[in-house]
């Protein structure tokens, strides 16, 4: 093993920021506002070929490269990044300066309109190259004030800067939000004890529930629309699943999950979705032809690409319907489904209970890609600590008998 190896271990998956300027590696990691959990190897002063000494930063984890990596350039334009995954190098990009970034550093004039103390803009600041990094200028786009190199860096020194979702993104870290969102909302309840599981629909005696229909404030929306755009994006990053131009939630919960992640998708990522839903009745006036089952489907143009949102799957025969509407747009492809929880359960009612799994009769009749933001095998992971040893077994038992996959 070379010396270099010996002083960073490799990590499995996530990023590595290489060719840092020596010194710069701080500044970066500030920049990147990773979450507090993330394991993350900083190494300084290490020699490089190319730069003398170099320092180097790798964050382990299924980490986003959102737009925002290109502030990593305005810190250290020589920096290069590599995506790992499973050991390997899977991509090496040039991180390079943006032309423009917006919503990220303040205005230095006071008066600026993006400095209002009710309703300010956003900051847009147009970026001005200089021949070295420290010369380089940024323009307000409102004002025309220029934020010069050195306040930049006091900004991100000081925190005073933003990242809106909140910088890098890994799976990890949309689990724990998701999570938490779940317990603190209510919307995932616990049996109290083995004696009072959850009856469920197909009779099975459950020891958890989950009811989205608990997330109607509004910071669980806020929470939901950042969780859902980001995953999505995600997905789209790790070319999970193909590009798509409509986000289609089915009625009625499928809905709002639609809508919120068309918004983040262009809130937080950039990107411009449209979406659509089912009626649940035909409409009989107005505009039949194209919205009489499909809202939204008169924009809809031959070829188009599709992603179904949704809250969970249980049977799959919902999304089995949603297939069927979906023909009525005519030639069409839908790129995956995405939904929150997966309970990771075999099909069937009362005994009969199949050994496929609701996901899999879905990828499998349909050839659709699912995709869960949770799953209960993640979800008892988290909770299971805290449960009381009868309890445990409960899931246990439970999932030994319907589960598709086994907990410990
Ligand atoms: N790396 C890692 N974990 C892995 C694979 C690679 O941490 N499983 C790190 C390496 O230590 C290195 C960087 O990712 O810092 C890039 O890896 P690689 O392309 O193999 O190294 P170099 O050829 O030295 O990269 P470059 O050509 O960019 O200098
Ligand atoms: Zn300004």
């Amino acid at each position: 093993m070379s010396e270099r190896q010996l002083l960073v271990s490799k990590i499995r998956n996530g990023i590595v920021i290489d060719h840092i300027p020596s010194g710069k590696a701080f500044l970066v990691l500030k920049m990147l506002k990773h979450e507090p959990t993330a394991r993350v190897l900083l190494a300084l002063n290490v020699s490089s070929t190319k730069l003398g000494t170099k320092d180097l930063i790798k964050i382990e984890g299924s980490y986003l490269t959102s737009k925002e990596i290109g502030l990593i350039a305005l810190v250290a334009p020589s920096a290069t990044l590599n995506v790992i995954e499973n050991w390997g190098v899977k991509e090496k990009r040039r991180i390079s300066i943006p032309d423009e970034v917006d919503g990220v550093f303040r205005c230095p004039n006071v008066l600026c309109p993006t400095n209002s103390k009710y309703a300010p803009s956003r900051t847009r600041f147009k970026v001005e190259a200089g021949d070295v990094i420290e010369k380089t200028l940024l323009h307000c786009t409102y004002c025309n004030s220029i934020l010069y190199y050195g306040a930049v860096l006091d900004q991100i020194n000081s925190d005073a800067f933003s990242l809106e979702g909140g910088g890098l993104v890994s799976k990890e870290k949309i689990n724990q939000v998701f999570l938490d969102l779940l317990l603190r909302k209510g919307a995932l309840r616990l049996a109290p004890s083995p004696a009072e599981p959850f009856i469920l629909k197909s009779g099975r005696p459950s020891p958890y529930f989950v009811n989205m229909g608990a997330l109607t404030d509004g910071e669980s929306l806020a929470k939901l629309k950042w969780a859902f755009s980001s995953f999505v994006a995600l997905l789209l990053e790790r070319r999970e699943i193909e590009d798509f131009e409509y986000v289609f939630g089915p009625s009625y919960k499928g809905i709002s999950l639609a809508t919120l992640t068309c918004e983040g998708l262009n809130e937080l990522y950039g990107m411009d979705k449209r979406y659509m839903y089912d009626r649940k009745e035909e409409k009989t006036y107005g505009d039949l032809s194209a919205d009489r089952v499909i809202v939204g489907a008169n924009y809809f143009k031959p070829g188009q690409r599709i992603l179904v949102i949704d809250d969970t799957i249980t049977t799959g025969a919902t999304k089995f319907e949603t297939i069927e509407k979906l023909k009525l747009l005519g030639e069409h492809r839908v790129v995956g489904v995405v939904i929150a929880v997966d309970r990771q359960e075999k099909i069937g009612d009362g005994p009969d209970i199949e050994e496929k799994s609701a996901v899999e009769h879905l990828e499998h009749d349909l050839g659709l890609r699912v995709f869960s933001i949770q799953n209960v095998q993640t979800i008892y992971g988290l909770v299971k600590d805290g449960l009381s040893e009868e309890m445990r077994r409960l899931w246990i038992d439970y999932y030994s008998k319907y589960g598709t996959v086994k907990l410990e």
